[in-house]
């Protein structure tokens, strides 16, 4: 393993750490845990119509999961809420448009320093917006997620 795919994926532990998922022992976790953390594993789905799709049984036992839409340079992190609604934030830097890591409080850029909390607010600049929210909906057993070009 590289140092940087290590870096990236002890970053995604801590950020599911952060957002709730300290309750899930570690060694207990379902395969959908470890494809969500492993650099190598990640979730890809196909973009058909500019938008992916993802089983809602994701989130039966993880309220959290970051995606890698295949040939898309972005990936996406999707949270369930409390209320049972989907929200998902591109990890897309709103400074200049860098990929985003996922830190112990959100997501970090590793260019000027930016930092989002979880719910993709600024809480250090350079960058001033807040995180993209793409679109989500529900199709049978899935979440759609409408990407942005
Ligand atoms: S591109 Fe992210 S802080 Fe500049």
């Amino acid at each position: 393993m590289q140092r940087r795919d290590f870096l990236k994926d002890s970053c995604r532990i801590c950020m599911l750490g952060a957002m709730g998922a300290t309750a899930i022992n570690i060694a207990g976790c379902s395969p959908s845990v470890g494809n969500a953390m492993a650099g190598n594993n990640a979730l890809s789905p196909e973009v058909i119509d500019n938008s992916v799709q993802i089983p809602l049984s994701l989130f039966d036992k993880l309220p959290v999961h970051i995606i890698s839409p295949k040939k898309y340079a972005y990936e996406v992190a999707v949270e369930k809420q409390p209320d049972g609604t989907y929200k998902a934030l591109l990890l897309k830097c709103t400074h200049f448009a860098n990929q985003l890591q996922p830190s112990a409080t959100g997501f970090s850029c590793n260019l000027h320093g930016s930092r989002f909390n979880k719910e993709g607010s600024v809480i250090k600049g350079p960058a001033a917006q807040p995180l993209k929210q793409l679109q989500t909906s529900i199709s049978q057993q899935n979440l759609l997620i409408s990407l942005i070009k």
